[in-house]
């Protein structure tokens, strides 16, 4: 009984206490958003078009809504009333990417394309001027649709192009960007938007373009780190990295080795398989394994994943600063028998079996529920397998569907994941540096066009002026900066 009261006092205070802890003074507090999503002003002042451009505009049925990018939030021109929000949201880090074919049309550095670097320029002076930190992500999937024919990342020659992109940004914008992200999500630019990566790919059989593009892009992260890091980081004194998404799958019974086994399996294919190159040494073990196995039963003349050089995995090792962390998704995860050989798939590579709970609470987006143990959970675990590096929360969000301001269900969202990510710091010993809130303001929600709107503020697409309105959750994150804790 004693003890039971011991429990149910302490528990209590552990829960009022944990309201009232701070943020530290040098977390960071901010917005996130993307060029393609946000910018609009796809053919203007000298903009080449991207893939997204091209997917929206010829294959539009592929998009809930029909819709595209071309005008988007039109931040183009309206980056100083973005500014205002963010000044306005009292944040002290606004997350933006860069269009790479915004600043070289044809993606290569033939031609510097001014009116697209001066409107970075404004915009990037401008959050300095309200003492907000520029964030920059130089690829956050709108890329320059010329190397479309190439077959996109799955064609190691853009790897060299992203990295003259990569010197070109440092040296037209490193002066005063101290935070820079390479690449945004690797995993959903080579699985989720395959199609997208170029023409060719869709011949390739699946299970295959996916690692091929993933190769591509830990390399290419790779070089643009060490141009940073050799050319720029003694004057610019700055820190780079790579955000990768990162589904937190919990075993559905964890005193079942197998399930077990099966949940990390998923973590090492979705995730791992980036994160250990980097923070590691090549790729997880157990995804070197079973492609192998696999391709050989399926008769591939050699694995399906491709191999690095020795050179290659010293040359991907230790290429970040900190790891930049996209989180969205909770799922339990279960063994199941050893999938029948039949067309590859990385799914099938991956095996087991994922599935969410139905009494999580959800929003609009179906992916999307409200688990934020999953977050605590993925972030002690980066901790113990990546010797606690540095943690960036680069993303992590909530959807409505339709244009109410009253938006209790992203407040309830917010406070309890970033109470997750102080009970993280604060109990668990995670070094994570900073909240990054997915996002500012509704814009393109690639293809779900703008039925799913993720933003604190409220934008109107059937008003030219594409009038930004706060919803009630911009008052609670304003108390989030002010007070420095969950409210
Ligand atoms: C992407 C964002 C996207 C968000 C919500 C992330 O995967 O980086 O661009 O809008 O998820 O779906």
């Amino acid at each position: 009984m004693l003890t039971a009261v011991l429990l149910i006092v302490s528990l209590t205070a552990r829960h009022t206490f944990s309201l009232e802890w701070k943020f530290p003074n040098d977390f960071k507090l901010g917005v996130a958003t993307a060029s393609y999503q946000i910018e609009g002003a796809w053919n203007t002042d000298g903009r080449g078009a991207s893939i997204w451009d091209t997917f929206t505009h010829n294959r539009s049925v592929l998009i809930k809504d029909g819709s595209n990018g071309d005008v988007a939030c039109n931040s183009y021109y309206k980056w100083e009333e973005d500014v205002e929000m963010a000044k306005n949201l009292g944040v002290d880090s606004y997350r933006i990417s860069l269009s790479w074919s915004r600043i070289l049309p044809d993606g290569t550095t033939r031609k510097i394309n001014q009116p697209g670097v001066d409107f970075y320029n404004r915009l990037i002076n401008k959050l300095l001027e309200n003492d907000i930190e520029p964030i920059v992500t130089l690829y956050h999937w709108d890329l320059p649709q010329k190397f479309s024919a190439w077959g996109g990342w799955t064609n190691p020659a853009v790897i060299n192009y992203f990295a003259h992109y990569a010197r070109t940004a440092f040296g037209l914008f490193g002066d005063r960007v101290r935070t820079w992200i390479t690449l945004n999500e690797p995993r959903l630019i080579c699985q989720a938007y395959k199609g997208l990566v170029g023409d060719v790919t869709s011949d390739f059989p699946l299970g295959t373009s996916e690692y091929m593009c993933a190769h591509n892009l830990l390399k290419a992260h790779a070089e643009a780190y060490h141009i940073y890091d050799k050319e720029f980081r003694r004057t610019q004194k700055g820190k780079i990295s790579i955000t990768l998404d990162f589904t937190w799958t919990e075993p559905a019974n964890s005193s079942n080795p197998d399930d077990v086994r099966a949940a990390n399996q998923n973590i090492q294919f979705d995730f791992g398989i980036y994160a250990n190159p980097i923070m590691k040494f090549d790729y997880p073990k157990v995804v070197i394994d079973r492609v192998a196995q696999r391709s050989r039963l399926e008769n591939f003349p050699e694995s399906r994943l491709p191999k690095f050089t020795l050179a290659e995995k010293l040359r991907i090792k230790g290429t970040y600063d900190y790891i930049g962390i996209n989180h969205y998704i909770t799922l339990y995860g279960r063994s199941s028998p050893e999938p029948p050989i039949s067309d590859p798939h990385i799914d099938l590579d991956a095996a087991g079996e994922r599935f969410s709970n139905p009494n999580w609470e959800g929003c609009a987006a179906y992916w999307i529920k409200i688990v934020p143990w999953g977050l605590r959970n993925l972030l002690k675990w980066i901790k113990n397998t990546y010797r606690n590096p540095e943690i960036l929360i680069t993303e992590n969000g909530y959807a409505n569907a339709g244009d109410e301001l009253e938006d209790d269900g992203r407040i309830r969202y917010y406070r309890s994941y970033l109470n997750a990510t102080l009970q993280a710091i604060l109990e668990d010993g995670v070094n994570v540096k900073g909240y990054l809130a997915w996002s500012i303001m509704d814009n393109f929600e690639w293809t779900h066009g703008y039925t799913l709107k993720f933003g604190l503020y409220h934008v109107n697409f059937t008003d030219p002026n594409r009038t930004r309105t706060p919803r009630k959750s911009v008052e609670y994150f304003k108390n989030v900066t002010r007070t420095r804790t969950v409210g």
